[in-house]
């Protein structure tokens, strides 16, 4: 991880659906226009996706403010911030 700061994507988590085998890109910086998951726009950024994979078909929250402790799922820190 990078010392500077992940860009805020959004103040709440994404609940998105997720299928059985599959594997999910979170996207770290907070710079993806395909929020919560990577594009690509973290180039040169210092900050890396995180993947995801489903077990299980579910519905995740997905972390939005991009700075929880239990990336890539929501953890609550962004009723604190
Ligand atoms: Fe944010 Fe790739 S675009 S981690």
């Amino acid at each position: 991880m990078s010392d500077v700061q992940p860009a805020c994507a959004q103040k709440s988590p994404y609940k998105m659906e997720v299928e059985a085998g599959q594997s999910y890109w979170w996207c770290a910086c907070g710079k993806s226009g395909s929020q919560p998951f990577c594009d690509g726009s973290h180039k040169g950024s210092g900050f890396h996706p995180v993947e995801f994979k489903a077990e299980e078909a579910a519905t995740i929250s997905f972390c939005g403010r991009k700075q929880t402790g239990n990336h890539p799922r929501c953890d609550g820190t962004h009723r604190s911030l």
